[in-house]
């Protein structure tokens, strides 16, 4: 039953993808309003969802934070949203997008925008969690100003590899380090789940600057609503952990970077990322052994 819907609703994917791709070529785009995939899971006075669903703006306001989440959960595919950021005094907030299981043993893929005070630049933190083990955080500073326009952050999550991008470039790779006894994110489903929340204990320049309050509220706005995924049904994961072969994300090709964008990658490594968990000694005086064989996915 539950593989008999996955079926239809790939098929429907297919088809939509295919009347999009038809639409593309003669018209402006087709967009996946915000109630096709998502609901808010916070107070609708703080999560509002405008232009018949085209944009979902988070507004942090003291003790309420804002959030949102898919109405399904997913195991590999692309899932990402464009965000424009709250301008300004953003101390201690964190505006994120995030995939996680639940249970103990959890898996969990985080892009976080860490706030910070009037005319210093928002961080990009990201973390990968799998089967409950985390603490691999990477930072790095932005090529343009979040808060400006809206811009694309994207997870590709395949069999092989999980490459996190913005605007199309990469910036981390997580790969299947599975033959040298690493966990993999390729056993649990996750939701995709999008807050603005205050870290005020950590999340600008450690903790030092906490949220004024006087600055709220702080609104981050979303869009990019379509989930281009396999979507899990009744938790069976079986579908989707194993086929279906001619689904993308099980393709070869996206399985490893190109030489070019491990050319790319290596460039926004050594120029933009300014905290490595994989480089720090104090924390982990053995490197991680995914750290040791993990850029090129080859
Ligand atoms: C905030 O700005 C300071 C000063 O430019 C910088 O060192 C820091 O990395 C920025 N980001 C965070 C999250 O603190």
């Amino acid at each position: 039953m539950a593989k008999l819907k996955g079926i239809r609703s790939l098929l429907v994917l297919g088809f939509v993808a295919a009347a999009f791709l038809a639409v593309v070529c003669h018209a402006a785009e087709f967009p996946v309003t915000f109630d096709a995939n998502f609901v808010v899971t916070s107070d609708g006075n703080h999560a509002q969802v405008l232009d018949g669903g085209q944009v979902v703006n988070l507004a942090l306001v003291e003790y309420s934070t804002a959030t949102f989440a898919s109405k399904s959960s997913y195991l590999f595919g692309s899932i990402g949203f464009n965000i424009k950021l709250a301008p300004g005094n953003t101390a201690g907030t964190v505006t994120t997008f995030f995939l996680a299981s639940s249970g103990d043993a959890h898996d969990e893929l985080d892009f976080e925008f860490l706030g910070n005070v009037s005319g210093q630049p928002y961080s990009l933190q990201t973390n990968v969690y799998a089967h409950g083990v985390g603490n691999r955080e990477q930072r790095i500073n932005l090529w343009f100003d979040p808060t400006a326009e809206f811009h694309s952050y994207t997870l590709r999550w395949t069999r092989e590899l999980i490459t996190f991008y913005v605007d199309n470039t990469p910036i981390r790779v997580f790969r299947n380090n599975e033959a040298i006894g690493v966990p993999y994110l390729n056993s649990q489903a996750m939701p995709i789940l999008a807050a603005v929340w205050d870290g005020s204990t950590w999340a600008t320049q450690g903790g030092k600057y906490p949220i004024n309050w006087a600055y709220q509220p702080f609104v981050a706005s979303y869009q990019g609503f379509g989930v281009d995924g396999c979507l899990v049904l009744n938790d069976d994961i079986s579908y989707c952990a194993t086929g279906p072969v001619d689904a993308w994300w099980n393709a070869q090709h996206y399985q490893y970077l190109t030489p070019e964008q491990i050319t790319t990658l290596k460039y926004v490594q050594s120029n933009y990322v300014y905290y490595d968990y994989c480089n720090d000694k104090v924390r982990y005086p053995i490197v991680p052994p995914e750290c040791v064989k993990n850029w090129y996915g080859s």
